[in-house]
Formats: C-alpha cells, sequence, structure tokens
C-alpha cells in the first residue's frame, strides 16, 4: 500500500506492507539513519522522532498510521538552530552521549525544552524514564538539560527583543 506523509519538511511516498513499522519503513525506504532500534518495545527511545508534534517511539507505531502525518527525525531536527542549545548545554556540562544514543536524546531534551521553559530535575527525569544508560551519570543529564533550557531562554528573548 502506497503511504503519503510529510518527512522533514518535505511531502513523500513509500510502498509499505501490511504490518510495517514506521521505523522500519522510514530506516528501509526513507533511509533515515538516526534511528537507532534495539528493544521494538518503546523502551530504549532511540527510534525517537516528532510525530504530529508528539515525540514518539517509531518502533510502537505501525507505518499506515503515518498517513497524512507530519514527521520530524533528528536529520530534520538538525536544521534548525534551536538544536544549538542543546549542544551548547552539552559542551558547558562534559555530558558526551555515545554515538548510538545521541540522536534520541537529543530529541528528548528538544522535547522537555518546548515543553518546559525551566525544566526542574523530575521533570527531566521523567522524560528519560526507561531509558538505560550506564556510562552517563544522571546528574551530569540533568546539568546539561538545564545548561540548554538556559540557551533556549536567551535564543526566545532575543527574538522577542
Ligand atoms: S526500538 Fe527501542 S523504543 Fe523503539
Ligand atoms: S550514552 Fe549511549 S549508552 Fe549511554
Amino acid at each position: 500500500m502506497k503511504i503519503n506523509f510529510k518527512l522533514n519538511g518535505k511531502n513523500v511516498e513509500f510502498d509499505s506492507a501490511p504490518g510495517t513499522r514506521l521505523v522500519d519503513l522510514l530506516k528501509t525506504s526513507a533511509k533515515i539513519m538516526s534511528l537507532r532500534t534495539s528493544c521494538y518495545r518503546g523502551i530504549c527511545r532511540g527510534c525517537s522522532l516528532f510525530f504530529n508534534g508528539d515525540l514518539v517511539s517509531s518502533c510502537l507505531i505501525p507505518a499506515f498510521q503515518a498517513r497524512d502525518a507530519e514527521i520530524i527525525t533528528f536529520e530534520g531536527l538538525s536544521k534548525f538552530d534551536e538544536i544549538n542549545d542543546i549542544i551548547k548545554g552539552f559542551e558547558d556540562t562534559g555530558y558526551h552521549p555515545c554515538e548510538f544514543c545521541r540522536p534520541g536524546k537529543i530529541m528528548t531534551i528538544h522535547s522537555i525544552l518546548e515543553n518546559y521553559v525551566e525544566p526542574d530535575e523530575h521533570q527531566i527525569l521523567e522524560a528519560f524514564e526507561g531509558i538505560n544508560c550506564s556510562c552517563t551519570d544522571k546528574s551530569t543529564l540533568i546539568k546539561s538539560v538545564k545548561a540548554g533550557a538556559y540557551y533556549r531562554r536567551r535564543r526566545r528573548r532575543a527574538r522577542s527583543i
């Protein structure tokens, strides 16, 4: 079956077999390389993307549900200056997610910064709940998201002047 949707700002159409998951369609047909799949159960969140504005695990979405949707992956987000707020937060605090996790973590942080102007520890940890990562400690993660939020607020203030 044919499925049409908007992917990172462009109208696209792909053939999809029944039962295909959105993440697999995007990886194989659209060659979206930032999507990581390790659990296929909505836990690791390496397959995160924005689906009509909401951050979702694309392994849980049947491909046919993407019809007429607007999808933004890490590749799409990377074209916006807002991603620099998050990267600066990483640099300021020495937070270094591995290459496997980096896209999904940046997508998660972007979602936090869109939802909370000044996210607190609880809101940050809630957004990352279930993501297993033993290589970076939680306090550095929290500091880096808060630093990213600071840069995001500065960007918004500059825009409103
Ligand atoms: S593959 Fe782990 S959440 Fe999708
Ligand atoms: S940052 Fe990738 S496993 Fe921890």
